[in-house]
């Protein structure tokens, strides 16, 4: 079912939570670089809003969110992952055995930001493996088509590698939010994740509440006061707000999917990243991976861009904008500032990293 903007009157800013961000984290160096107006952006979106497709963007603009099956190999997508249990070993912690839940503690394991399972620093998000998913034919292919240009940049997002029921771990709780600030009005932002494992309903993967892209500009007019917006895209949902969305006819899906598929979703639709349940014994492998046109960017933020690439640092999922690098500077055992298999320099990989202009 899908949401519609409700005309009746709306209570005026009850929310008064603190809004805790991304930029507030330690570690984590966050650049502002100038957005682009919503006027351009909007006049790129038109096309896919105003018009019917027949695909998969008929799924995104109607519910927030989509799956494109097949969208690389399933051969591919269990290499890929394959190459991420490699990565997680090769830390000298040989005690890890992917086998075996036994070894699945901290001690075995590189540090991982925020507990949210993603790995950001040591050079991860640029290993010639995760280039190789984001540079699939088919994947490029999504986002080519969602902005009707082939001149994308990519972000530089994190592995994201689950390990079931660890038992030094609890699971965490749903933290639902937006990953677009409400001073941006409009589709500025698609996010995506590449599928390299199953994702069944108790395995860990996404949670979207279908439906709320649509009413983001009214929850952000109507539920939160003015000066708790953020530049920053992002913010925490309390569950007292996604009743607000859920009364409007919102519904909570958990997005399955398998090896191959991609998942995207509008960054104006809620979301959260479930933990596998007890009964789950896939250890999740994706990739987040967003795109957006390099006209998108600014000068600056292409600048930025090059910088952090060639420190071999990560980003959030925003490829054009708060640009954020991650500390690779964690020392001890873990300690590693480039990717052990570096991608090759093509062009392509050049111009999607912001490094080389198109
Ligand atoms: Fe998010």
């Amino acid at each position: 079912m899908s949401a519609t903007i409700t005309e009746q009157p709306v209570k005026i800013q009850v929310s008064t939570k603190s809004v805790s961000t991304f930029k507030d984290t330690p570690g984590v160096d966050v650049k502002k670089t100038a957005s682009v107006p919503n006027e351009v952006i909007e006049a790129r979106s038109k096309t896919l809003f105003l018009n019917t497709h027949g695909d998969w963007r008929d799924d995104l603009v109607r519910d927030g969110y989509a799956v494109i099956k097949g969208a690389f190999s399933k051969e591919h997508a269990k290499k890929y992952q394959q190459e991420a249990f490699k990565w997680l070993k090769s830390f000298n912690n040989e005690k890890l055995d992917l086998e075996n839940p036994e070894t699945w503690t901290r001690e075995n394991l590189p540090p991982v930001r925020a507990d949210i399972n993603v790995y950001s620093s040591y050079g991860v998000n640029h290993e010639k493996f995760l280039w190789d998913a984001r540079m699939e034919p088919g994947v490029l292919e999504i986002f080519e088509k969602l902005w009707g240009t082939d001149q994308l940049l990519a972000s530089f997002d994190g592995l994201n590698i689950t390990l079931p029921n660890r038992k030094d771990q609890s699971r965490k709780s749903p933290w639902p939010h937006f990953d677009q600030s409400p001073f941006k009005g409009g589709l500025h932002c698609v996010q995506g994740i590449l599928s390299f494992s199953e994702q069944g309903p108790n395995d860990g993967g996404l949670v979207v509440y279908r439906g709320t892209h649509k009413l983001f500009n009214e929850f952000f007019a109507t539920q939160v006061r003015r000066e708790d917006w953020d530049e920053f895209n992002y913010y925490e949902v309390s569950q007292e707000q996604l009743k607000w969305f859920m009364d409007r006819g919102c519904e909570e899906v958990k997005v399955n999917c398998e090896p191959g598929d991609v998942v995207i979703w509008d960054s104006r639709t809620c979301h959260w990243g479930m933990e596998p349940t007890e009964k789950s014994n896939v250890i999740r492998t994706v990739l987040y991976s967003c795109f957006t046109p390099a006209e998108f960017a600014t000068d600056e933020a292409l600048d930025r861009k090059k910088e952090i690439f060639e420190k071999w640092l990560g980003t959030t999922h925003w490829p054009h904008t708060d640009l954020v690098a991650t500390s690779n500077h964690i020392p001890g055992q873990f300690d590693r500032t480039e990717p052990l298999t570096k991608p090759e320099l093509s062009d392509k990989l050049l111009k999607l990293t912001g490094a080389k202009r198109y």
